[in-house]
């Protein structure tokens, strides 16, 4: 059951509009990282939760994403709406400014519309708990971008907050996935394959023209890997050495074809050419 409130979660002021700053903020509100994407994801993953405890910790952020929707939203609002009636603002988003009125939509800051595509829901709690941590890493950092790219101290402020709960939802999600007591590799019922699965290949070879090498460290390095060096290369060695010999007979074939025939003997005895 929801219930809404008429007063925000967090007081929101824009001191001075910016239509162009507006139509980046929607990327909040109606894109890949955004605040609906978030809600709809933890809550839907919420109704497939079997674990009481875990589903209730999905529902409670969920339910909080969708008060930063209306933060957000009314943010931008904000920020878009003197495109209602000034040419000089429509022209920093014209579908915003004459298909939407100078109002929020479910678009990104691109005017690509939202799509449930966004959303990452496997039915496998501690799969969709790695998805999380990761969307709050996303929208933490997209929070940051337009902190950076905003000089209203009124809008700065209500960033500010929006960012800071991304960290708190992360740490909420880092700590539920913790709390299952799982093997971070143990993913599924199934186990991995011994011998394939500590297999690290060397797949990205040869020097890049800005210093780039083979880079060692614990991902491929220690830690029961095996390193596979070049696992392509005897396949690309083996390809060359075809490619090289079928160039080889398609040279000696052409040379053959355009030989001059011998003369008949008839011609050669007569003496004539
Ligand atoms: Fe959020």
């Amino acid at each position: 059951m929801y219930h809404h409130i008429k007063k925000l979660m967090y007081t929101v002021r824009v001191d001075a509009p910016d239509p162009r700053f507006g139509n980046m903020l929607l990327e909040q509100f109606g894109g890949a990282n955004g605040e609906l994407a978030a809600a709809m994801q933890y809550s839907i993953q919420g109704l497939n939760c079997t674990d009481l405890a875990r589903k209730d910790l999905l529902m409670d952020i969920g339910t909080e994403e969708l008060s930063h929707l209306e933060i957000v939203g009314t943010l931008a609002r904000m920020h878009l709406k003197p495109m209602k009636k000034s040419r000089e603002a429509a022209e920093a988003d014209p579908l915003v400014a004459i298909a939407g009125g100078g109002g929020i939509t479910l678009c990104n800051s691109m005017g690509n519309p939202w799509t449930a595509d966004y959303l990452k829901i496997t039915g496998e709690l501690d799969v969709d708990l790695r998805s999380n941590i990761a969307a709050e890493a996303r929208a933490k950092i997209v929070y940051e971008r337009l902190i950076n790219f905003c000089d209203d101290a009124g809008t700065i402020d209500a960033l500010q907050f929006l960012m800071t709960r991304e960290i708190t939802h992360m740490k909420a999600f880092m700590a539920a996935l913790e709390s299952m007591g799982k093997n971070p590799l143990e993913i599924g019922a199934i186990p991995p394959t011994p011998g394939i699965v500590d297999k690290f290949f060397n797949d990205s070879t040869g020097e890049g023209d800005e210093g780039e090498s083979d880079a060692r460290g614990p991902w491929n390095e220690g830690n029961g890997f095996d390193y596979v060096e070049g696992p392509a290369k005897p396949i690309a060695e083996a390809t060359e050495a075809e490619v090289r010999s079928e160039i080889v007979q398609g040279v000696s074939r052409t040379r053959r074809a355009t030989k001059p025939s011998p003369r008949s003997k008839r011609l050669r005895q007569s003496g004539k050419n």
